[in-house]
């Protein structure tokens, strides 16, 4: 049968990138080793809401197919008990930041109105006025409107440069003009197809070509928040969207390049640094926010620094000797946060095949569900006489691993 066990890492082939459960305040060892090679380093802190989130979360073949039924787990807590502890939180993070710089490269902070113009006097402090790059403006359509005053819509990233030696390439993030186009010029179609602005000025017209590229500036409208059902979404709280921190990187990383965020929630920045093909570091203090980061990544070349959960909870997952197969069971989940209703087999997110070496689970099949798979393969052959460890990991985000005992 298969018994709880403990690994205190996973995996991944190489291993090269990290996911690391810790505090960006006290950098881990293998974060510190990588001082001074970072080309890109994002943060997203709490922004001193004064709130508790919550992740709430579709389970289940129905889940993910419909949206419900879902679970909520707690997400994580943004309260310090007042500013000056909030800023010292902000100063050791902003200085890690740094540290982990090359100096062709850059970061970005990504605040909101309470907290964006103390964060600015810090980050001059920090960098050095004359580092300071952009103050962007990301601004959104979402819920509430106050009455009282102008809708606070949007968030500040503060970009700032490592060194006068930093990198920026502007024309790796072109915008087709067609949606950047904000203007009561007329449109017109020319001998080609292809549709134009254009203004007469000193005799000359001017065209301004629909699909010619043009470049952001530093207020962004045209990137929406997260919808309620869009695929992108994992349920973890505040989950800003790639297209974001796509165009933030691409100009500044090439290939290769390492890439870091030292409060990576749901992993949107590793996501996208995955999807480029830099090299990523991601650090949360919540290792539900490790689990769900993992989940959005290949299963390659990764090291998982995030203990499995060893609280007894038993699986019916099962190795036939004769046909040389797993066969994927329940986990017997019980109690908050797992709906009692639930069937136990909804409960399962993802399993895992691998060796269990020490504290060391070595991955090797992942199946998991998602939007285009919701239901989990359940029955794998096993290639050879070893039998496999199982890492499973719960719709509440809890890993844990099993291996086989007679
Ligand atoms: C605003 S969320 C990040 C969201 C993320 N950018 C995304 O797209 O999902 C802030 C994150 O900071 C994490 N956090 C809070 N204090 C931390 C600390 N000292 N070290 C590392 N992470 C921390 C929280 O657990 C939370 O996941």
């Amino acid at each position: 049968m298969y018994v709880q066990a403990r690994a205190a890492r996973t995996v991944y082939d190489s291993g090269e990138n990290l996911l690391i459960c810790g505090s960006g305040l006290q950098l881990p060892p293998e974060v510190a080793a990588k001082k001074g090679e970072i080309q890109f380093v994002y943060l997203d802190p709490p922004f001193m809401t004064g709130e508790s989130f919550d992740r709430k979360r579709a389970y289940g073949e129905q889940g993910w197919k419909k949206g419900s039924p879902t679970l909520t787990v707690p997400g994580y807590v943004d309260k310090f008990a007042d500013e000056e502890t909030y800023l010292a939180f902000l100063q050791g993070m902003i200085e890690n930041a740094r540290v982990l710089l090359r100096q062709e490269g850059v970061f970005c902070l990504h605040l909101d109105w309470r907290m964006s113009s103390q964060a600015r006097l810090l980050c001059d402090q920090i960098f050095g006025k004359e580092m300071f790059l952009n103050e962007i403006i990301w601004a959104y359509e979402s819920g509430g409107r106050s009455k009282k005053f102008f809708p606070r819509k949007h968030d500040t990233i503060l970009m700032y440069a490592r060194s006068k030696k930093y990198r920026f390439d502007l024309t790796q993030v072109p915008i087709p003009r067609g949606e950047n186009r904000k203007n009561h010029m007329a449109r017109k179609i020319d001998e080609e197809g292809r549709s134009y602005s254009s203004i007469l000025s000193g005799g000359k017209e001017y065209r301004y070509y629909d699909d010619d590229p043009v470049y952001p500036g530093d207020v962004w409208t045209d990137i929406s928040i997260l919808q309620q059902k869009d695929p992108e979404r994992t349920g973890y709280p505040t989950q800003k969207p790639l297209k974001l921190l796509e165009r933030l990187m691409k100009p500044v990383v090439q290939e290769g390049d390492w890439v870091a965020d030292l409060c990576c929630g749901s992993g949107t920045t590793v996501a996208a640094a995955e999807r480029i093909g830099c090299h990523f570091l991601g650090l949360d203090a919540n290792p539900e926010a490790i689990a769900v980061a993992a989940a959005r990544l290949k299963a390659e070349d990764l090291t998982i620094l995030s203990e499995t959960v060893v609280d007894g909870v038993e699986t019916s997952a099962t190795y036939d000797p004769e046909t040389k197969r797993v066969k994927l069971g329940a986990l017997n989940l019980e109690g908050e946060p797992y709906p009692a209703e639930a069937r136990k087999e909804d409960l399962t997110e993802s399993w895992e095949l691998g060796w269990l070496e020490g504290e060391v689970f070595r991955g090797e099949k992942r199946y998991q569900r998602s939007f285009q798979y919701p239901a989990l393969v359940d029955d794998v052959a096993v290639g050879g006489d070893r039998i496999p460890d199982l890492l499973m990991t719960d719709a509440a985000g809890r890993r844990r691993v099993y291996t086989w005992k007679e």
